[in-house]
């Protein structure tokens, strides 16, 4: 894909200076003030810097981040090509990760919408927002598979299963990048963090972890593999070492895999400061050691250590690292400025964008990314003409809806607080009684004025995110109280969860009679949540994560294998390998979400039950169709969702893995089919030394709601 650049890469590498060539690998942190600025400038005139990072801290997600000021990154871009000797230009980097003015839902919501067209429709806009005012490449999407929720980077990922991770990252990847990188409203996407973090260990940031070959190949690098294909141009490899190697410097994972099998042709920049942790992981003693290791296993770019701009030099000189290696990681990096059309249009030109779309999109996002997880008889949707009585804490909050790494999003009135969003969506109609900002002393009081109670709860945007885990994901006990008190009052309960993770709700469930599980869902995430409740939208999202009942069911994820008595695991999990103390089933399953309607299934009808192996490999696939019927009163969309069984292989295989879904409408009364084809891409898997079998024998498919369903037709691969 990038390789017809690699032609004038070359010219242009042909004629720069060994300075130079490192200059094209350091990423520099901007500088945005004072004496900083001249300084910055002189640096860029020598040559030194290749790359900007556009933000000021290490943990640019938590802190406050600085506006792009779009007329100074062109002055240091005129430094760049118009005052130094090679005239390349620099190439801006900025963690431009769920949205840029306009907040879509955080990525864990996104892919509960199961519509990876509209999530690409949606990451399109934020390119053009961002790209607008000169920012060239995203730190975006994150990618890494985890399944432990403590760990508060789950708010970034598309979560436990690795197919439609992939669909949800090649979407992301799609829409960053559009159909031409060079595209002036196109961000160049990075897949992160390649490879492994999301499985620190106890859900601890930037920890060890442990992934077997066959784990990592089957589970973990699916949705980079899908990245890859889609077309993306950079990776960013990730903080944490794999079984007691550190990515960072690790020949296997950057290059033997992440090229030579998953065959990525753009350039690796490392995560920030992950080039000198090599000193704290044990592997080097210092700058120089960090450098020769990152950059001979295939590390092309350094984030802000530095450390390549002050060692690399001498490191070629010396022979420690060979000339041809700077080479290919200039070359990739070289590639990746031409394919982003820099050569031909280094400036950024800023004009206004109007958002008008891009905040519709981002409402019918949330909105889609709404999981309804509870309604008992019927509680929700909410007649606007009934008496509300509002509380918790997230009645007021408005920076909370943008979630962990907003770093650009508006606090306009286009985000509205909930409260504000539930009394525009009642207008005139019904009444509506609101709790005092705080400690809720007038709750009691409050909760007995309505009819229904309906209490915003969740955590905070502060909760999530980097280097914020929690040892609990329970919801606070405020929040349990607010909800025993609502019972007492005798009203029915309502909860929207605004959260980052899935909250263990156990403990609060008995108390609500309706669950809205309404995410950290962006600017309109409010919004959205609101006329969902008011029946303004159907609910339609489904948990891409499941919801353990506890933090001590951690981890808890569907695609298990069987345990070797019986075949429990995650389906109904017997005393044997349940706890004592509590119930192991998941409160929330994949796949799981309510709607306002309801739906039934047919039985599986597909044409043949047996395929041959020949067949498959030359394409042929198995059909399977189902009639889904709307047997309620309202509209409704339904995810149909297909999983399989590969019964007996020579690796334990997952009980249930999804591989393919479709979002339908279905009017009431109307019955819709739902065709689905399965060929060899989705019945085999990966042995631990990265190569693809499918092997014969018996596969159950499952056509169904959730990944619990039990509507199942067996089929057989035969040998010939
Ligand atoms: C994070 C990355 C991010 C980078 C730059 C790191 O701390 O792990 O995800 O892109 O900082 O802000």
């Amino acid at each position: 894909m990038y390789e017809k650049f690699e032609k004038r890469a070359r010219e242009i590498l042909a004629g720069l200076s060994l300075k130079e060539k490192v200059g094209q690998l350091n990423q520099a942190v901007v500088a945005m003030e004072g004496d900083d600025i001249e300084k910055y400038k002189e640096r860029v005139r020598r040559g030194e810097i290749g790359s900007v990072i556009l933000c000021n801290s290490p943990t640019a997600g938590n802190d406050e981040q600085k506006a792009v000021l779009t007329d100074l990154l062109n002055e240091y871009q005129y430094c760049a090509v118009e005052e130094s000797q090679s005239s390349i230009p620099m190439i801006y980097g900025r963690d431009v990760i769920h949205g840029h003015h306009t907040v879509y839902p955080i990525p864990l919501a996104s892919a509960c919408s199961f519509d990876p067209e509209l999530v690409r429709d949606c990451y399109r806009c934020i390119a053009k927002e961002a790209a607008t005012e000169g920012t060239h490449w995203t730190f975006s999407p994150m990618m890494d598979l985890c399944r432990d929720p403590r760990w508060g980077r789950i708010i970034e990922g598309l979560e436990e299963d690795p197919y439609l991770s992939s669909q949800m990252a090649s979407a992301m990847v799609k829409g960053f990048q559009g159909d031409d990188l060079s595209d002036p409203y196109s961000l160049v996407a990075c897949a992160k963090h390649y490879v492994g973090y999301g499985f620190s260990e106890g859900g601890r940031d930037y920890n060890r972890t442990e992934i077997s070959d066959y784990t990592l190949y089957n589970y973990v690098l699916p949705p980079f593999r899908a990245a890859v294909e889609a077309g993306v141009g950079t990776v960013m490899s990730s903080f944490n070492d794999i079984n007691g190697e550190p990515v960072t410097s690790s020949k296997k994972y950057l290059t033997a895999i992440l090229r030579g099998q998953l065959g990525f042709e753009g350039f690796v920049v490392s995560d920030w400061y992950s080039v000198s942790q090599l000193k704290q992981q044990g592997l080097a003693e210092n700058e120089a050691d960090c450098t020769a290791l990152a950059l001979n296993a295939g590390l092309d770019m350094d984030m802000s250590d530095e450390h390549y701009a002050h060692t690399l030099e001498e490191l070629v000189l010396s022979g420690r690292v060979s000339e041809e290696v700077l080479d290919r990681a200039v070359l990739r990096v070289l590639k990746i400025k031409l394919a982003k059309g820099l050569f031909e249009r280094p400036y950024a030109q800023p004009h206004h964008v109007d958002r008008g779309e891009h905040i519709e999109l981002c409402e019918r996002l949330a909105a889609e990314s709404m999981v309804l997880v509870k309604n008992e008889a019927g509680v929700l949707p909410l007649s606007k003409d009934q008496k509300i009585s509002l509380g918790g804490p997230y009645i007021y909050e408005r920076r909370c809806h943008h979630g962990s790494w907003a770093l650009d999003g508006y606090l306009g009135a286009s985000t509205p607080n909930f409260l504000e969003a539930v009394r525009e969506v009642m207008g005139e109609r019904g009444e509506l009684f609101v709790t005092s900002e705080g400690l809720h002393d007038d709750s009691n009081y409050i909760f007995s004025l309505g009819d229904t109670v309906v209490l915003a709860l969740g955590e905070n945007y502060t909760d999530t995110g980097e280097a914020r885990c929690r040892s609990n994901i329970g919801l606070y006990p405020q929040q349990l109280e607010l909800a025993k008190r609502a019972k007492a009052q005798g009203k029915k309960t309502v909860g929207v969860v605004f959260c980052g993770r899935p909250l263990a709700l156990e403990n609060i469930e008995p108390y609500l009679d309706a669950i809205l599980i309404a995410w950290h869902s962006g600017t309109r995430g409010a919004h959205a949540a609101a006329r969902i409740i008011f029946g303004d939208y159907e609910p339609s999202g489904r948990c891409a994560v499941t919801f353990a009942r506890k933090t001590g069911h951690i981890p808890l994820y569907y695609n298990v294998t069987a345990t070797p008595r019986e075949v429990d695991g995650y389906y109904g999990i017997r005393p044997s390998s349940s706890y004592v103390d509590s119930i192991g089933t998941p409160l929330y399953p994949f796949g799981y979400g309510l709607s306002y309607t309801k739906f039934k299934y047919s039985d599986i009808l597909c044409e043949n039950t047996e395929i041959s192996m020949e067949a498959l490999k030359k394409g042929e696939k198995l059909c399977f169709r189902v009639k889904v019927s709307n047997v309620g009163e309202r509209e409704g969309v339904e995810t149909v969702q297909l999983y399989i069984r590969d019964v007996k292989a020579s690796m334990m295989r997952p009980l249930r893995e999804l591989k393919a879904f479709e979002r339908v409408i279905i009017l009431p009364g109307e019955e819709k089919e739902i065709a689905f084809e399965i060929g060899k891409g989705s019945l085999g898997f990966y042995l631990a030394d990265g190569s693809y079998t499918v092997e014969p024998g018996e596969f159950e498919i499952y056509i169904g709601e959730n990944c619990l369903t039990h509507n199942k037709v067996t089929v057989k691969i035969t040998d010939r």
